[in-house]
């Protein structure tokens, strides 16, 4: 594990300049590696899903600057989005002024559903699962003895009326703690396992048995302070810029519309280490969205608000992540930069994510809140469209450059670009 997040110069390094520079400070050589194209090799892709065709790339860079429960951290993100990257560690580096991040996570318990239909009678039904707790959950724990040493396992149960169109369903919740994994395959093979158990008990008939992606009782939160003075940018003092960021938050408290868009600022970071610490994103975006709606009206993952002197700024949110299990070993990068992030726990990593999304929503409304998002992003979609026309090396600045001072960042201007730098041969574009 990394003693600092701080490297400085590292976006203007080379790539193999970088990884040379990891793996030095982190005395790991398998860091090096990172920069081979066969990261995930094909036979691993193939035994992991069907039909498969290729391995699609996506770039992995560093979340750079993070201080977290006061510990730096370094943290691994998969994103194809230009900016989000150079965002979130200018975020960080905004907000280690204040102290960085306070995170926790509630230990990872997740819900898995048994549906109970047919019921004469669903209030006896309810009654008499709930009478046989221990010995379902007893049944639950017997499918998967290892976790149960681990101190995980079914630990609680909890039954649901629920109107279903004309019926009253019984909706068994069955309450697992997965420990170090994400859960999914267990608490779905504890569902098929008591369900026939609480056929028998519920005299129902038992229908759909898997898990919850509203993980709801596996909450993280990260909170932060950032004093007025590290604020200050773009030629706004401190205060303004952190009123600007209090007064998004409140707009997306107000309305869905600018809430939806606010949390897919927060999801840009979350998913982003998801991705590369070989997690469902789709999992964690549906509870995400889920939680946000608890309360009736879809609201924001984060709050902002202003307070002596200082801008506060805080999140919630479900995270269900593992650091073990199929995906975190099928692709070998994986535990490379699981390890290049101190071997965070399941618990740990989650709160990492909350203080990345967190980080990475105070970097878009920072912008919002100022001049605005477009100048940091065009600068970025500059270099892509360059890279898109043909450009290498040294010419991808060079057009990215003209490109902006043009005022007219499309891809048909990079190629003309490129094409008169080509014909005055200062271009590298072979
Ligand atoms: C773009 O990927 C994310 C933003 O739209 C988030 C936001 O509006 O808060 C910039």
């Amino acid at each position: 594990m990394s003693s600092t997040s701080r490297l400085p110069g590292f976006y203007k390094m080379k790539m193999a300049e970088r990884l040379r520079r990891l793996a030095a400070a982190l005395e790991d050589p398998d860091l090096e590696g990172l920069g081979e194209s066969d990261t995930l090799p094909l036979a691993n892709a193939d035994a992991m899903i069907e039909n498969a065709v290729g391995v699609l790339g996506l770039p992995v860079g560093i979340g750079l600057n993070f201080q977290i429960n006061g510990e730096d951290v370094l943290v691994p993100m998969a994103v194809e989005e230009p900016s989000v990257i150079a965002a979130v560690s200018l975020a960080a580096k905004i907000a280690r002024e204040g102290g960085g991040f306070k995170v926790d996570a509630d230990e990872p318990r997740m819900i898995g559903q048994v549906q109970v239909t047919e019921l004469a009678n669903p209030a006896a039904a309810r009654a008499a699962i709930l009478r046989e707790k221990e010995q379902i959950l007893a049944v639950a724990n017997a499918l998967h003895p290892a976790m149960k040493a681990r101190g995980g396992g079914a630990k609680d149960l909890e039954v649901r009326l629920l109107q279903v169109g004309a019926e009253t369903h019984a909706v068994v919740h069955l309450i697992v703690d997965t420990q170090e994994a994400m859960g999914a395959n267990l608490i779905n093979t504890m569902c098929e396992g008591v369900a026939p158990l609480i056929e028998r008990l519920s005299g129902g008939r038992v229908r759909l048995r898997i898990l919850s992606n509203l993980a709801d009782l596996r909450l993280a939160r990260a909170s932060c302070r950032i004093p007025f003075e590290a604020m200050s940018d773009f030629g706004f003092s401190g205060a303004e810029v952190a009123h600007g960021i209090a007064e998004a938050s409140l707009f997306a408290d107000a309305d869905p519309y600018r809430a939806c868009t606010h949390n897919k600022g927060v999801m840009n970071g979350v998913d982003a280490v998801a991705l590369a610490t070989g997690n469902d994103w789709r999992a964690i975006e549906a509870g995400a969205h889920a939680f946000c709606a608890r309360n009736g009206r879809y609201e924001p993952l984060t709050r902002w608000w202003v307070e002596a002197g200082a801008l506060h700024g805080s999140i919630e949110i479900p995270i269900q992540v593992g650091t073990v299990g199929g995906a975190v070993k099928a692709n070998p990068l994986i535990p490379v930069l699981l390890r290049m992030m101190g071997n965070p726990g399941a618990r740990r990593l989650a709160g990492i994510m909350a203080a990345v999304g967190l980080a990475q929503n105070m970097a878009a409304l920072r912008a919002l809140g100022t001049v605005g998002i477009q100048k940091g992003h065009m600068a970025l979609h500059a270099r892509n469209l360059a890279v898109s026309a043909g450009a290498k090396g040294k010419a991808v600045e060079e057009v990215a450059r003209a490109l902006i001072a043009a005022g007219e960042i499309k891809l048909h201007r990079a190629q003309e670009i490129l094409a008169k730098m080509v014909g005055t041969a200062s271009a590298e574009v072979t």
